[in-house]
C-alpha cells in the first residue's frame, strides 16, 4: 500500500471503530434522526420523490463539534420510520462552496430532484466574514436524489443586490402558477434581517425580484432558512432570526425560528405580515426548520433539534463521545383559523408497544411501576381543569402547569438548560415523546411544543404525577 492509501485506510478504520464505540452510546437516540459520527444540523432537502423520503442534513462527520466545512449527510424511508444511511451526497469539493456546502431545499420536477443550496466560501485575508472575506453562492444541483447529474452555479456572490453583507443563503425553492420563485436569508449591511425574492422559468436562469419581507418589518439582524408555503388558504412566512431581544416568557432562546402569517402580493412579490412572529417550538433545541409536502399532500416539518452557540449557556455532553445533535420528529402542519398546529405523526404508532392506562382523580400524587422508562409515548388527557399539575419525567425533568403559565424545568441533566414558561389558559391535553436524551412536547394537541435534550444517568426512570385534576394517562414503551 502507498502511504496514501494506508492513511485512507487508517482514518476509515478508527471512523468505523468510532461508530461502534458510538452506537453503544446510552445517549444515542432511539427513533430520532442522529449522525452516525459527528455534527449535524439544519434538515436541508426535504422531499419525497418515487415514494421515497430523503432528509438530507448539514453534517460534519469527521468534528462532533461542528465548525468545519458541512456536507450534506442523506437519510432515505419509505414509511418516516425506519430510516436507511446513505452516501454523503453533497462535498464541499469546488472552489464555489469549498467552506461549506450550507443548507437549501429541493424541488422535485419532470422526474428529476432539483436541489438548491448555498455554497459557502471563506478567503484569506483578514477578514470578519460577515462585512468583508464570505462569499455566498447559490448553487443548483440536478439529481435523481443520490447521484449528480449537473451541478451549476445559478446565483454568484457578486450578483446579489447591494447594500448587504456577504450572509445571503439558504435558497427555498417553490413553484406557484407555473412560475418558480426561491427566497433568500439576508442581512443587510445596517445588520437588518430580509428576505430576498428571485424568479425562473426553468429554475436555472433567475432573476431578483426584490424584497418579500423586510421593507416595512424588522425584528432582529439576520434571517436564516426562510420557507413559504400556503396552508388551509393561509399564506405562511417560516425563518430563522437572529438577534431577537428576550421579552417575558418569548424569545428566551439566543436564535428563534417561526413564523407570520400574512398575504402574498404576488404581482409585486412582497409578503405582507398579518400577526406577529410566532415561535415554533418552546423549548432549549429546535431551530432552522423546513417544511415540504409529501405525495398524500401533506405539509411536513422537520428541525434541527439543536441551536447554535449555546455555550456556555448550556451544552451537550455528547461531544466527548463523538458525536452531536439529532434533528426532531417530522411533524404535520395544520392551521386551525390563528396559529399553525404541529402534530406527530401517525406512522409512529408503529413503534407503540403494549400501552398501560390509568384514570387517575389525582389528590396528591400518583405512579404505577409500568409508568417509568427512558423511551416512549405518554398521552395525559385532562376531563377537568386543574390549576396545579406537576409531571415528573426523568430524574429532573419537570413539566409543571398552575393555571396559567406551562414549564418545562431541567436539573443537572439539562446540562445548563434550566426553565422555558409559556402562557396557556387552558390545559387540556399532554402527548409527549421521550427517546433517551431528548424530549418532544406537544401540548393541547399540538397548539404548542417544547422540543429540547436532557442527559440523565441511565436507569428506569419513574414518572410520577402531582397535583390535583382528573387525568386520562396512557402509556406506550417504544420497542427498540
Ligand atoms: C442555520 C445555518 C444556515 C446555514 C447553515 C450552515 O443553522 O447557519 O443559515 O446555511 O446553518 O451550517
Amino acid at each position: 500500500m502507498d502511504l496514501c492509501a494506508k492513511e485512507a485506510w487508517q482514518e476509515l478504520e478508527q471512523q468505523s471503530e468510532l461508530k461502534t464505540k458510538i452506537t453503544q452510546d446510552n445517549w444515542r437516540l432511539y427513533f430520532h434522526l442522529m449522525p452516525e459520527t459527528g455534527w449535524m444540523n439544519d434538515p436541508n432537502g426535504l422531499c419525497q420523490f418515487n415514494g421515497v423520503y430523503h432528509f438530507y442534513h448539514q453534517y460534519v462527520p469527521q468534528n462532533p463539534a461542528g465548525k468545519e466545512a458541512p456536507h450534506w449527510g442523506h437519510k432515505t424511508s419509505t414509511n418516516l420510520v425506519d430510516f436507511k444511511e446513505e452516501a454523503i451526497f453533497l462535498s464541499p469539493e469546488h472552489s464555489y462552496d469549498r467552506n461549506g456546502v450550507f443548507s437549501g431545499s429541493a424541488i422535485v420536477k419532470d422526474d428529476q430532484i432539483h436541489f438548491f443550496y448555498t455554497g459557502n466560501v471563506k478567503n484569506e485575508g483578514d477578514h470578519d466574514y460577515t462585512f468583508s472575506g464570505r462569499e455566498q453562492n447559490t448553487v443548483h444541483v440536478i439529481s435523481d436524489g443520490y447521484s449528480i447529474e449537473k451541478q451549476e452555479v445559478v446565483i454568484p456572490h457578486e450578483a446579489y443586490p447591494a447594500g448587504f453583507t456577504d450572509h445571503i443563503r439558504d435558497p427555498k425553492v417553490f413553484e406557484k402558477e407555473g412560475r418558480y420563485y426561491m427566497i433568500l436569508g439576508a442581512r443587510t449591511r445596517e445588520s437588518e434581517g430580509k428576505i430576498l425574492i428571485y424568479q425562473s422559468e426553468d429554475l436555472s436562469q433567475w432573476t431578483y425580484q426584490g424584497i418579500f419581507l423586510g421593507d416595512d418589518y424588522s425584528l432582529g439582524y439576520m434571517w436564516e432558512c426562510p420557507d413559504f408555503f400556503q396552508l388551509d388558504g393561509q399564506d405562511i412566512l417560516l425563518f430563522s432570526p437572529q438577534g431577537v431581544d428576550p421579552q417575558a416568557y418569548a424569545f428566551n432562546n439566543l436564535y428563534q425560528s417561526g413564523y407570520l402569517l400574512g398575504e402574498v402580493d404576488w404581482k409585486n412579490l412582497k409578503f405582507k405580515p398579518t400577526s406577529d412572529f410566532v415561535e415554533l417550538d418552546r423549548g432549549f433545541d429546535f431551530y432552522a426548520p423546513q417544511t415540504f409536502l409529501d405525495q398524500k399532500g401533506r405539509r411536513l416539518l422537520w428541525g434541527w433539534m439543536g441551536l447554535g452557540d449555546t455555550s456556555p449557556e448550556y451544552s451537550n455532553p455528547t461531544v466527548t463521545r463523538g458525536w452531536q445533535h439529532a434533528a426532531t420528529l417530522p411533524r404535520e402542519l395544520s392551521f386551525n383559523g390563528q396559529r399553525l398546529i404541529q402534530q406527530p405523526l401517525p406512522e409512529y404508532q408503529k413503534l407503540r408497544g403494549k400501552s398501560v392506562f390509568w384514570n387517575v382523580e389525582l389528590k396528591d400524587s400518583f405512579t404505577a411501576p409500568e409508568l417509568a422508562g427512558e423511551v416512549y409515548e405518554l398521552q395525559v388527557e385532562l376531563t377537568q381543569q386543574t390549576k396545579k399539575l406537576q409531571l415528573l419525567l426523568r430524574q429532573d425533568t419537570i413539566l409543571s402547569y398552575d393555571g396559567q403559565i406551562f414549564t418545562l424545568s431541567h436539573g443537572p441533566s439539562g446540562y445548563g438548560r434550566k426553565k422555558r414558561s409559556i402562557q396557556l389558559s387552558e390545559l387540556r391535553q399532554i402527548q409527549l415523546f421521550m427517546d433517551t436524551s431528548s424530549i418532544e412536547v406537544f401540548i393541547n394537541n399540538g397548539e404548542y411544543t417544547f422540543t429540547s435534550r436532557l442527559y440523565p444517568q441511565k436507569g428506569k426512570d419513574q414518572i410520577v404525577f402531582s397535583g390535583t385534576g382528573s387525568l386520562a394517562i396512557q402509556l406506550w414503551p417504544f420497542s427498540n
